[in-house]
């Protein structure tokens, strides 16, 4: 049942977030190594190429990859940056909060470790308005490293430089996408940008900008340091590695957990989140945050990666797993969620403005009592208006996808809801343990 571990091993020893005792605990010795060897920049992202990391935002896509898209500086002299995305609005996760509340060091180790890499001139560390403990301790933890020579001008008294700046968010479910994000960070409303232009050659304030998930640059300092192939010991072939797997909802235990990649989904619910409570039985699940899709009890022994969830018709997305016992209602939940992304829709896009608003409609008069079966069809047809690509961001896809999800897999559940004028499940489920990600597991 136990896996080996690393990300979060320094999180368990008190005062991790002090810059004294993480670099007892091995914090900045593959960035110093690395500047001490005088290493190639390139040959960094080669090993993080190699690693097949894939970043742990959303999409997956892999991080050496997307450090290669920054433009050849020797051909492209404009200043570049990173902008690391601690937004973590998805509903159901709560991974980077741990990281950066526990071991802040880790992530501006994975910064300057990219700065070097990339030729950044500074990194802006974009958090959620609400997390004001991870906020904090990021500061401090910028401040006491440089203080130690660690960032800014000639660091450790080599020629790199670097500058790393932290950004607090407003509360916007939208700062997340990462054009949003930058837009936020310039000081303007999070409007995602229509792409192309991409990030890499147009980010922030027009220069070539990498955007990066917490988690994602948290891994990096282990790869360089303990090689690429140590990477792959971890994980499936495509997807290595281990990742925080936050879990919510009808559990004994919510949490986040470190565990490999292709470990089976039931494992983390039983072995590690001590079951379904109240020893109810499971009826549904997310696999990686609400935007994902709801899939049946019956797929709970598929590995938590991102080609086995694509194989259930879901994403791995954040791998933050949100679980729905015998007595939850499904058509409850998604009226939760579609509340949510018609409140954060930024209303660029009229598909996701006046769907995401339209959903959110009609699962209420479903939930209450006054659905018809033409409500099916129109919830339907409007989320195939919706997605996949049809709008500037993936916002409105992620409206979409848990809709047509739960038709799928209980329209049953619906019908039920429409027949009987009203809510089954009036009795419903009393309210889940503590939030998740309140504390640090094995
Ligand atoms: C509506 C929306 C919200 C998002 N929120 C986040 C977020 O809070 N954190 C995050 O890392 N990525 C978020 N993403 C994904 C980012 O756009 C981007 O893909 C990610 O930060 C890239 O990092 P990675 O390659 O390291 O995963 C969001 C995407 C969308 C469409
Ligand atoms: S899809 Fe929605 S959130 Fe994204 S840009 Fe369009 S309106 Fe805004």
């Amino acid at each position: 049942m136990s896996h080996p571990t690393y990300l979060l091993d320094r999180s368990r020893i008190e005062d991790s977030h002090t810059l004294k005792v993480a670099r007892e605990k091995g914090a900045y010795a593959a960035f110093e190594a690395m500047l001490k060897a005088g290493q190639d920049p390139k040959d960094v992202t080669e090993v993080v190429k190699a690693s097949g990391l894939r970043g742990r935002g959303g999409a997956g896509f892999p991080t050496g990859l997307k450090w290669s898209f920054m433009p050849d500086a020797t051909k492209d002299d404009r200043p570049r940056y990173m902008a690391v995305n601690a937004d973590e609005s998805e509903p159901g996760t709560c991974k980077d909060r741990v990281l950066m509340r526990e071991d802040p060091h880790g992530l501006l180790e994975g910064c300057l470790i990219a700065g070097y890499a990339m030729g950044l001139e500074a990194v802006y560390i974009y958090v959620r308005g609400e997390y004001r403990l991870p906020y904090k301790r990021m500061q401090d933890a910028i401040d006491e490293a440089r203080e130690a020579g660690l960032i800014g001008e000639g660091i450790l008294g080599t020629d790199f430089s670097l500058e790393i700046h932290m950004h607090q968010g407003a509360g916007a479910y939208i700062c997340g996408e990462e054009t949003g994000l930058m837009e936020s960070l310039e000081g303007k409303r999070g409007h995602p940008r229509p792409k192309p232009p991409f990030p890499a050659g147009f980010g922030l304030w027009g220069m070539p900008t990498t955007v990066n998930n917490v988690e994602s640059i948290f891994n990096v300092p282990f790869i360089l340091e303990r090689g690429a192939s140590w990477f792959r010991g971890f994980g499936t072939e495509k997807s290595p590695g281990n990742f925080l797997c936050g879990i919510s909802g009808h559990v004994a235990k919510p949490g986040v957990y470190e565990v490999p990649l292709g470990i089976p989904a039931r494992e983390i619910l039983e072995q590690y989140a001590g079951g379904v409570w109240k020893d109810r039985k499971l009826k549904g699940w997310f696999p990686g945050g609400s935007s994902t899709g709801i899939v049946p009890a019956s797929v709970i022994d598929t590995p938590m990666d991102h080609d086995s969830i694509k194989g259930i018709g879901s994403m791995f997305g954040t791998g933050a797993m949100i679980m729905l016992d015998e007595t939850a209602c499904v058509v409850r939940a998604s009226e939760v969620l579609a509340r949510f992304y018609d409140h954060e829709s930024c209303g660029q896009c009229s598909q996701c403005r006046e769907g995401t608003q339209w959903l959110n409609q009609i699962f209420h008069r479903i939930e209450n009592g006054a659905g018809t079966m033409a409500d099916v069809e129109l919830l339907e047809s409007l989320s195939h208006g919706m997605t996949p690509g049809k709008t500037i961001c993936a916002l409105s896809d992620a409206a979409a996808i848990p809709t047509l999800a739960v038709i799928k897999h209980f329209r049953d559940e619906i019908v039920e809801h429409i027949e009987k004028g009203g809510c089954p499940f009036k009795a419903s489920t009393g309210n889940a343990p503590a939030a998740a990600g309140t504390e640090v597991h094995a």
